[in-house]
């Protein structure tokens, strides 16, 4: 059996699944550049830095709304994280990246580059389309399915997906998630404080805070960012209200799109959706309340996936594990 790797390249994390020792990791997908091109940091080293590196040094995600946009910084990422002790590789890989539902043949180019060198340069690649791996972590039964819906609320993109007659006969990548929701915050409290916060620091004012509850804890905290009027550093206080109303507002928005998506489903399906509800799953979907406010705001039941940001990976898991004949079915091969 070869060596096998699932690998979820988001936006914000990469999810990497090692058939050798059947470990699921996560980490910051984030790289720290010196110009021009020594690399510092990578991973989770590379966010510590992030929006505190120097003039010289540039620290991004090599993934934008989901898709690779710096094949170099993407192939570093990969090799340091793959190659990390634990994961030594040994002579042939099997390599199964999922991608986008709509992704063009220079996009997936993309992922080939990223192991044409090194340690993986003599392996097979294969391609599973998100929504197929997020059915599978799911336990929904593809080829089975009358009508099934997955929301996947990641970093950049939400993944709305309707699967029926063993296939996706519907996607729709929307830009809309917890990057979305740090940027609002960040925005809205350079208006009304005055203070220049970093997206960083949005972030913990969301994971502190955010809620899509009807009630929540009146509570806040100072934080530390850049006068807008004099340009000297000063502190602020943030209260719970201000990022719960900015992730309400955001969120009533979102689930537009669902029911945008829903009514240009066949009616056979919806009916069967309708009934049935959505999954919601995502790293995203760990903002409290998101259940009974999505199940309020679309008018049809939402259920939460506990795998929330390792939805994919442990579908790839999944797909990977299967007897080579059940997996021909959604698994394109590359090379
Ligand atoms: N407890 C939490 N509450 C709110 N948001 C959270 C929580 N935990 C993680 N997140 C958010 O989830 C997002 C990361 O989710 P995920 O790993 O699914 O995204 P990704 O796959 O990297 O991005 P994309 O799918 O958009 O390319 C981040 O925006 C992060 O802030
Ligand atoms: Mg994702």
């Amino acid at each position: 059996m070869n060596q096998a790797f699932g690998i979820d390249l988001g936006s914000d994390t990469v999810k990497i699944y090692d058939r050798r020792d059947d470990s699921i990791s996560i980490d910051k997908n984030y790289i720290a550049v010196r110009t021009p091109l020594k690399i510092i940091a990578v991973g989770n080293d590379a966010y510590e830095i992030y929006e505190r590196n120097p003039m010289d040094m540039v620290v991004e995600s090599p993934v934008i709304d989901g898709r690779i946009a710096n094949v170099m910084e993407a192939e570093a990422v990969l090799q340091t994280l793959l190659f990390r002790q634990k994961h030594y590789v040994g002579s042939r890989q099997d390599i199964y990246f999922a991608v986008p539902m709509d992704t063009t043949e220079v996009e997936r180019r993309a992922y080939a580059s990223v192991t044409r060198r090194g340690r993986l340069k003599d392996c097979n690649i294969y391609f599973i389309e998100k929504p197929i791996a997020d059915a599978a972590a799911l336990g929904i039964n593809t080829k089975k399915t009358k009508g099934a819906m997955i929301v996947n609320i990641g970093a950049s993109v939400t993944e709305i997906s309707v699967i029926a007659d063993s296939r996706i006969i519907l996607s729709r990548t929307v830009k809309f998630g917890g990057n979305t929701i740090d940027e609002e915050i960040v925005s809205r409290v350079t208006r009304k404080n005055h203070l220049s916060i970093s997206t960083k620091t949005a972030e913990q004012l969301k994971l502190m805070y955010a809620s899509l509850e009807s009630t929540f804890p009146a509570e806040g905290c100072l934080v530390l960012g850049v006068d807008t009027d004099n340009g000297l550093p000063r502190e602020g206080y943030i209260s719970s209200a201000t990022i719960v109303s900015i992730v309400k507002e955001a969120f009533t928005s979102f689930a537009k799109e669902i029911t945008n998506i829903i009514s240009r489903t066949p009616p056979q399906v919806r009916d069967i959706i309708m009934l049935t509800g959505f999954t919601v799953t995502g790293g995203s979907s760990r903002i409290s309340g998101v259940v009974p406010f999505l199940t309020a705001e679309c008018g049809m039941q939402a259920r939460l996936s506990d795998l929330y940001e390792l939805c994919t990976v442990s579908g790839l898991k999944e797909i990977i594990n299967e007897p080579a004949g059940a997996k021909s079915a959604y698994v394109r091969k590359r090379r």
